[in-house]
């Protein structure tokens, strides 16, 4: 069982934030990766949408026989992952809990911030995560959708992201919170635009970094680790790979090659 893979899913490119930081922490697992980018972005779609889109991206993995699932999508873990625990019996990790709850342990003042896209904002999740661990905990939600877009086009250090930035975040700076939850997969990338507006003392909580480490106690405590030097990483995509490849490499730190393109069966 620990020889198999963990499988990785996101609606593109975003979830290769997470993904490098698990072949960081645990380089020598084999992973699998999916990218639906043909239904790209979950952000702005309904729960019900992103439920189905995620129950066919896991079916998918599982059929790989992973010995996990790891939904990089923090859209898709804020509606999901009670519909994939009840359809897949294998462990399902989630990008919201892990980075609730490093928010809840480093917070002094009790104000966080929570970023996301439209659709993991209204569900709240964060906010219900972060009040599963302490419910005195006073929490901003609000939410960045052109952060997305930015963060593909590569304007990391650009006056407009710059700009965005100063307009969506001036609530929360305006909160006086001393913690801020990046909610989405993209944000990670825009780490210097955001700490350059929130200013130095407000900490910045990388939802990807978290859950690398979740995974690991997970797979550790479970006797699933793969002892090897290093894993062999398979990537697919539900439309054609051209722009994910150029794209994602920036996400991943790394050429993507070999990325090859798949359908997913209807649930
Ligand atoms: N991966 C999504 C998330 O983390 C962002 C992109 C999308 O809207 O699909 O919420």
């Amino acid at each position: 069982m620990s020889e198999r893979a963990i499988g990785v899913f996101d609606s593109g490119v975003g979830g290769l934030t997470v993904l490098k930081e698990i072949v960081g922490q645990l380089p020598g697992e084999d992973i699998v990766y999916l990218g639906d980018t043909a239904r790209v972005p979950y952000g702005t779609k309904s729960p019900q949408t992103v439920v189905r889109y995620a129950l066919e991206a896991a079916a998918f993995l599982v059929k790989h026989r992973v010995k996990m699932l790891v939904v990089a999508c923090n859209t898709a873990s804020s509606v999901a992952l009670p519909a994939l625990a009840e359809h897949f019996s294998l462990p399902v990790i989630g990008v919201i809990e892990p980075g609730a709850r490093t928010a809840a342990a480093q917070t002094r003042s009790g104000r966080i911030g929570v970023i996301g896209t439209e659709g993991t904002v209204k569900s709240a999740a964060y906010t219900a995560a972060i009040h599963r661990c302490n419910p005195s905990l006073d929490v901003i939600n609000v939410p960045c959708p052109l952060f997305v877009p930015l963060a593909e086009e590569g304007w990391l250090d650009h006056p407009v992201t710059r700009l965005t930035a100063e307009e969506y975040l001036a609530p929360l700076r305006a909160h006086a919170i001393d913690t801020l939850v990046l909610g989405c997969t993209h944000y990670p990338l825009l780490k210097n635009i955001i700490r350059a507006v929130m200013g130095e003392t407000v900490r910045l909580i990388d939802s990807a970094e978290e859950t690398a480490r979740t995974v690991a106690e997970t797979l550790a405590s479970a006797y699933l680790l793969r002892q090897a030097a290093s894993g062999k990483r398979s990537f697919f995509v539900t439309d054609v790979p051209t722009r994910f490849e150029k794209v994602g490499g920036a996400f991943l730190g790394a050429d993507l090659l070999g990325v090859e393109q798949i359908e997913l069966d209807w649930i």
